[in-house]
């Protein structure tokens, strides 16, 4: 005869109660870190490597840091199988992107700074003399234009409380609030940078030797840090549009990042080549993993979806190259040999070309302030050198705003043909 608790256990799903599983055993988690799944809220480990300059940024916001920092999500609220993950703001809505419709001289923003220096050609500019805390609403409208146009804009010396970053960041669009990811107590969508933590507390193993690995490798080496090349969240629906980091603790030497112009990128390109890649698609994946409901033991699998490979920007209307060796993993229609061998160009063309590339070299501020560097995600690739090796502290907030759907439009022109520069092939073959 069958127990009645038999009965019961036989009426609960195989999935529900892997779900169940997971979320009441430690040590058990569906992520690639190997975490203490079991911890969340406020985290008291983080508290003694804390860099007094972040210290005094988070106790001048009001923000409490009694308890621990930073704040690791509720292992309860993590989604289990990657279907609920996918669904994660897979919703519709109408995104406005706040450049479009404003001034061509940013007049508001640029006559108000002291200084507006081009750091390169090609991608990256700063601003001196203006506090982005102060910013009206046409100087963000315009900020967000001139970050659209020179892929990344840079802010030494602020003054900025957390709140105010994602604030700025709800102005511009949709906040990013990543499910697995550590965030500043009470403020889901600020999401830290800090490897050090990283380091300590979920046993990322960050080496002199190794932290370039998946630079040449993305399948076969596992993810050490981020100086690997990369774009992110291109898994999402709508990817990260203007993203802000701000870093409040900043090495006297090292720890430089890299962004490379997807703008330019496209343009390195011979003009047959363009036209063989215009229209295509490609998967991209999550950094995290989730288990697959149908095959809940094959192991945590990512969130896939498919863009095109080469985006038109709304608001210049320049087309970009969409691709990036973290994130991309084939091109559809083509055979896996073929696509890889052109992803692993394709990459290249971002990773090689100097003149593509802007390296910013972050300054330590007085306490309590910190540097800020906003780029337009759909349009560029970025790296965060490691050289500092931990020794000197680095920690930031970053506050992510989606953008609108991928979409290419075959109208569109490349940017150095809407600006009338020189696409001379000679000496190309
Ligand atoms: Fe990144």
């Amino acid at each position: 005869m069958t127990s009645t608790s038999t009965l019961k256990l036989q009426a609960v799903p195989v999935d529900k109660e892997i779900e169940n599983l997971i979320r009441s055993t430690k040590g058990l988690s569906v992520g690639y870190s190997e975490q203490d799944t079991q911890h969340f809220g406020p985290d008291p480990d983080g508290l003694p490597i804390l860099p007094e300059s972040t210290r005094k940024r988070l106790t001048d916001a009001g923000i409490d840091i009694s308890q621990g920092y930073p704040s690791r999500p509720d292992k309860s609220l993590i989604p289990v199988f990657v279907d609920e993950a996918a669904a994660i703001r897979d919703d519709d809505y109408e995104y406005v992107d706040r450049a479009k419709n404003v001034d061509p001289e940013k007049k508001a923003l640029l006559g108000a700074a002291t200084e507006v220096i081009n750091l390169t050609k090609h991608i990256g500019t700063e601003i001196v003399g203006l506090q982005l805390s102060d910013l009206t609403d046409q100087q963000r409208d315009e900020l967000a234009l001139l970050v659209a146009e020179r892929v990344v804009v840079f802010f030494r010396d602020q003054k900025l409380s957390p709140q105010k970053q994602r604030e700025i960041g709800a102005y511009w669009g949709r906040v990013e609030e990543h499910p697995q990811a550590s965030y500043v107590n009470g403020l889901p969508g600020i999401s830290v940078i800090w490897l050090d933590y990283f380091r300590k507390s979920f046993g990322l193993n960050l080496t002199f030797k190794n932290n370039n690995a998946r630079n040449w490798d993305p399948v076969k080496h596992k993810v050490q840090g981020t100086q690997v090349w990369h774009t992110d969240l291109t898994h999402e629906k709508r990817p990260a549009g203007y993203t802000h980091l701000h870093l409040d603790a900043i090495p006297e030497t090292g720890g430089d990042t890299n962004w490379a112009s997807g703008y330019a990128a496209y343009d390195k390109l011979s003009e047959e080549f363009k036209k063989f890649l215009d229209g295509k698609e490609a998967v991209y994946v999550s950094a995290h993993g989730y288990l697959d409901r149908k095959n809940p033991f094959a192991g945590p699998k990512s969130i896939e979806r498919v863009h095109p490979i080469i985006r038109t920007h709304p608001v210049t209307g320049w087309k970009s190259l969409f691709v990036n060796r973290s994130y991309t993993k084939r091109i559809l229609g083509l055979s896996s040999v073929e696509s890889d061998i052109i992803l692993k160009y394709l990459f290249e063309v971002f990773e090689k070309n100097a003149d593509i590339q802007v390296r910013f070299k972050w300054t330590p501020s007085k306490p309590g302030y910190g540097t800020s560097a906003i780029w337009d995600n759909r349009v560029s690739q970025h790296s965060a050198t490691w050289d500092h090796e931990g020794k000197d502290a680095r920690h930031g907030t970053r506050v992510t705003t989606l953008g609108d759907l991928p979409k290419f439009d075959p109208n569109s022109k490349s940017q150095r043909e809407a600006l009338g520069l020189s696409l001379d092939e000679k000496d190309f073959y």
